[in-house]
């Protein structure tokens, strides 16, 4: 049986700490209390060691390579459900009844109309405008749209509103391109299902069954990974009592940067430059591993998988699948396979346990579904959308305190402004 307490001794003094345990046997000590016993406060740079919440909706265990939502296996996820039934278990807690699923899919459809003020809005972007920036501010213009819907308070305001943003959300990525390209918005086709709609609004042609089943499966993969930095954003956002809307836009800048959802874009570009200069994989290791350059090996890492990331494994196999079936063939997957046999025999890989996650694959199957390398980390934003509403919900539902970390103060102890005994008065404008 584990123990109920820790001690922590300081200064002569000894307190106790209440341990508290998850459903998964995980175990954390509850440090509510520190500050008032001892002074102390924890410092933990980049949350390592951090719980920030107790969490129903996704378990994944690092060491194991297991990734669940909702207790469901993404291995089964990903072969057996689609993205929108996956979606509406990390926002409802279990798996759709048929009828459930059918009035979930009509309500989203019925919310896949670009409002002409957003279609305006997108258009008035500079052209070096990234997707990210428009989807982020396009998501947050939302509460002007629907400002009847911006109670987090409110169950059913809340509820209209997450179905709102899952139908928009493709509707405002697809637009966007297309504006972006000088081209006309497509709208959805009320026979198409949900990927399928996606690649319709961005191409204009009506894509192939492979192709379909290749996007829900990487949305489904995307959907959601407990308190990454997008998702640890939008519930920091959230807890401030914040809209939804609000929330969602935050995430998804956080979402974009390079070292989170942004690096599928960088892996990509990384392996065309590793492609136009000869495909030299060992002299792109070495500068992974030279500490003076300032390489990484995009697609590498992760914080939490330190044997493997379950989804890179489906993605890579699935690479090979979906390739094989449109007929496509990307020199790139060639080098990404071989830069990483060549990091995972490299002792500076395996000491430092970097392996390949999320992103070091699925930019093939992207570019395979012609989808242009400036989207990836929106495809990215779509996919893990139900699950940033649903951490949103949860911690809506839970009534969730506002979040305010404590710090280290390291800067200048008290100090006197020298010298001007006067006030200095602004003159005023003669
Ligand atoms: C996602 O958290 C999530 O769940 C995120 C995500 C999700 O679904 O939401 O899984 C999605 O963001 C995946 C990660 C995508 N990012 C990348 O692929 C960018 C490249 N990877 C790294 O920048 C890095 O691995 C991180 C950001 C992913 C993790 O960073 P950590 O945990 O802070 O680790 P670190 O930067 O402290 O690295 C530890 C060591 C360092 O060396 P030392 O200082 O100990 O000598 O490993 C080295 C790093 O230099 N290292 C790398 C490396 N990643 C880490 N060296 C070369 N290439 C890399 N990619």
């Amino acid at each position: 049986m584990a123990p109920k307490n820790v001690k922590i001794e300081f200064e002569g003094k000894t307190i106790e700490l209440p341990v508290t345990e998850g459903s998964e046997q995980e175990k954390a000590f509850d440090i509510g209390t520190l500050r008032a016993k001892t002074g102390l406060v924890t410092y933990d740079n980049g949350f390592a060691n951090t719980s920030s919440c107790q969490s129903k909706i996704t378990f994944l265990d690092g060491e194991k390579g297991i990734l669940r939502y909702r207790g469901y296996p993404i291995e089964e996820l990903s072969e057996k459900k689609s993205f929108l039934e996956v979606a509406y278990l990390l926002l409802n807690g279990e798996l759709p009844q048929s009828h459930e699923y059918k009035s979930f899919e009509k309500e989203i459809w019925s919310n896949m109309k670009l409002p002409s003020n957003m279609e305006a809005l997108l258009k008035s972007f500079d052209k070096n405008t990234h997707p990210m920036a428009a989807l982020s501010a396009a998501v947050v213009s939302m509460s002007g749209n629907f400002a009847n819907l911006t109670n987090p308070e409110d169950k059913a305001q809340s509820e209209e509103a997450m179905l709102k943003t899952l139908g928009l959300l493709p509707v405002v990525a697809a637009a966007q391109y297309r504006l972006s390209k000088g081209e006309k918005v497509i709208p959805p086709k009320a026979e198409y299902s949900y990927c399928e709609n996606f690649l319709w609004m961005m191409r204009g042609e009506k894509p192939t069954p492979s192709e379909v089943k290749a996007l829900d499966l990487l949305l489904i993969l995307h959907a959601d990974h407990e308190q990454n930095c997008s998702t640890s954003t939008v519930r920091l956002v959230g807890s401030s009592a914040a809209n939804l809307f609000a929330s969602l836009s935050a995430g998804i800048c956080a979402l974009w940067g390079p070292l989170h959802g942004g690096a599928n874009q960088a892996v990509i570009e990384m392996l065309e430059e590793i492609h136009k200069n000869g495909g030299d994989i060992p002299k792109y290791v070495a500068m992974a591993k030279d500490k003076t350059s300032t390489f990484r090996l995009m697609g590498f890492g992760h914080r939490v998988y330190k044997n493997f990331d379950p989804r890179a494994s489906i993605i890579k196999v699935a690479c090979d699948r979906v390739l094989k079936e449109m007929g496509v063939s990307n020199p790139l997957l060639g080098i990404a396979k071989k830069l990483e046999e060549a990091a995972l025999g490299d002792s500076y890989f395996k000491e430092k346990k970097l392996y390949p996650n999320v992103d070091f694959y699925s930019g093939i199957i992207y570019s395979a579904l012609k989808i242009p390398v400036e989207m990836f980390t929106v495809m990215f934003a779509i996919g893990r959308l139900p699950g940033w509403m649903s951490h949103w919900k949860e911690l809506n539902e839970e009534g969730a305190k506002i979040g305010r970390p404590r710090q280290v103060y390291t800067g200048y102890t008290e100090r006197h402004i020298e010298g001007q005994d006067e006030k200095k008065s602004f003159k005023k404008a003669a």
